[in-house]
């Protein structure tokens, strides 16, 4: 990737390293969906996944290969023959496709991790880059626990990797707990001590467990590094990764300290952002730089009487730069098919005639039930039916007897289940628990209930509930959402939604036990 010296690559690993974040798992449809919103706006590279990790993982990574034209689309790999062949396999379709294969290199990695003397690691970079290197010319090579590495053997694990063949070297700092100017001194180490450094880009990895990864990326940047490795929301391992709309929207904002460019659409930044929280359903805290929902809110009276006299006086970005609108009232109950898909493109969807007829009825049927409809319930309108692909377990009808005269609180529930219809009646601690409760008997599973929210989509008391679900069975997890007026409507869903996603991660990991 041939780049001005002041152009920053921006590589999104949210569909990898963010996948790892407990909870946060994604099906190929929905990882399919987050590469193209992050192709469209700009990432140059986009981390698909860990081929070898499972055959789900394979599927992602070759599927967004076919897909994805002008990103360059990787997959990570062990330093192991067998994980880079796989890897290689699982890029194979991509126009620009990369290999990041990686090794740890910290005295605490190499003797409790790898169980391997240093020089044996040594070895193992140059084989594993030259390996790479047979099956493209784009090879990353990263030193896991890069920033807990004895310098020295950093700096001649870079320059072999560099001379195997390596384009790019990632300096992670695996357990986020350098420090800015320690991290920017450990890239200005490397620039003046390895002799081929200028052979390749330097890239930087950092994780969020003291809160500093972004902190720490941008210093490195400032010291050379021209790789950002990052993930929307800051979605990763435990704390998480470096967040790629604060570093984009850091650089932008502060270009008379950092003049360097990305490749972001930065009005796209909200896009991403809703579709990765309604994906994994980990919404964003409300006070998260850029993307929470107060990024840009002003409470007290002082700021709002300053911002109603000069935006500037309270606001060092704008809303519109990173895709924020004005809630808008969109369409009424006699909106037509036109005006509804006007609406959707705005919005950034771009389905297919079925998907808009889907989303077209069920916005006709809101629209009977609410008065207002807001961009906002479009959006959770769409992504509740757009998710919903080939579902075995489906909602016929539900009734609930609540409140002070029924005790305990009754449901009578219809599901579709395998296309055959079923009901039963049952009772339970509170609505939600007799909602769940008939559920599970209609479909006996073991699956745990792991978290239940709602939150309303929009002001008032006739906001559509969307509500979040998680199950876990068996160490799996899966994410369920969905809207409705009625609360409870939107909470089956929600927990149909996640049951029918373990269903096929199910069906993917043990194609024996396909029933329930
Ligand atoms: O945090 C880390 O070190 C990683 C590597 C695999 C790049 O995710
Ligand atoms: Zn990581």
């Amino acid at each position: 990737m041939n780049t001005p010296n002041n152009r920053v690559i921006i590589f999104d690993t949210t569909l990898r390293d963010g996948e790892q974040s407990p909870g946060a798992s994604m099906n190929l449809d929905e990882k399919i969906r987050i590469a193209s919103v992050l192709e469209e706006m700009g990432v140059d590279v986009i981390e698909a996944g860990f081929p070898i990790a499972s055959d789900g993982d394979f599927e992602a990574v070759n599927e967004i290969a076919k897909i994805v034209k002008d990103s360059t689309v990787c997959g990570l790999a062990r330093a192991t023959k067998g994980d880079i062949e796989r890897c290689a396999d699982a890029i194979k379709p991509a126009k620009r496709g990369r290999i990041h294969t990686f090794i740890s290199t910290s005295p605490l990695h190499m003797k409790y991790k790898l169980q391997m003397e240093p020089e044996r690691v040594f070895e193992k970079v140059k084989e594993s880059v030259t390996f790479a290197r047979n099956f493209t010319d784009d090879v990353e090579w990263s030193a896991e626990d890069g920033s807990r590495t004895e310098r020295d053997f950093l700096a001649r694990c870079v320059e072999a990797a560099i001379a195997s063949g390596a384009r790019t070297i990632n300096i992670p700092d695996t357990v986020g707990y350098t420090l800015p100017h320690e991290y920017a001194d450990l890239i200005s180490f490397l620039f003046n001590t390895v002799p081929n450094i200028d052979k390749a880009i330097i890239s930087v990895h950092c994780h969020n467990d003291l809160g500093l990864a972004v902190a720490n990326s941008l210093a490195a940047v400032g010291a050379g590094a021209r790789q950002v490795e990052c993930t929307i929301n800051g979605l990763g391992e435990r704390a998480g990764n470096a967040a790629l709309e604060e570093i984009v929207m850091a650089m932008k904002t502060r270009q008379d300290l950092m003049p360097f460019t990305t490749g972001i659409i930065s009005e796209d930044i909200m896009k991403a952002s809703r579709l990765v929280s309604t994906v994994t359903g980990f919404t964003v805290q409300p006070n998260k730089a850029i993307v929470g929902k107060n990024a840009f809110a002003h409470e007290s009276g002082i700021h709002q009487d300053g911002m109603l006299k000069h935006a500037g006086t309270y606001e060092i970005m704008t809303p519109e730069s990173v895709g924020l609108t004005q809630s808008k009232l969109v369409l009424g109950k006699h909106s037509g098919r036109h005006a509804f898909k006007d609406k959707l493109k705005d919005l950034g969807y771009d389905l297919g005639d079925n998907a808009v007829e889907v989303a077209f009825k069920g916005f006709k049927d809101l629209a009977d039930k609410k008065k207002d409809v807001f961009d906002e319930d479009i959006i959770a309108l769409v992504d509740d039916q757009v998710i919903r692909t080939n579902d075995r377990l489906h909602l016929i009808s539900l009734e609930i007897l609540c409140g002070t005269k029924h005790k305990p609180p009754k449901s009578e529930l219809e599901l579709e289940i395998d296309g055959v219809v079923k009901s039963c009646k049952s009772t339970g601690d509170g609505p939600v628990d007799a909602a769940f409760n008939a559920v599970k008997a209609l479909f006996p599973h073991g699956a745990r209930l792991q978290l239940y929210q709602v939150h309303a989509v929009t002001g008032g008391t006739d906001a559509q509930a969307e509500v979040t679900v998680r199950l876990e069975e068996d160490g799996r997890t899966c994410i369920g959402q969905a809207a409705d007026t009625d609360t409870m409507v939107a909470s089956v869903k929600a927990y149909l939604n996640a049951l029918n996603k373990l269903l096929v991660k199910r069906e993917k990991s043990a194609p024996s036990a396909l029933s329930a």
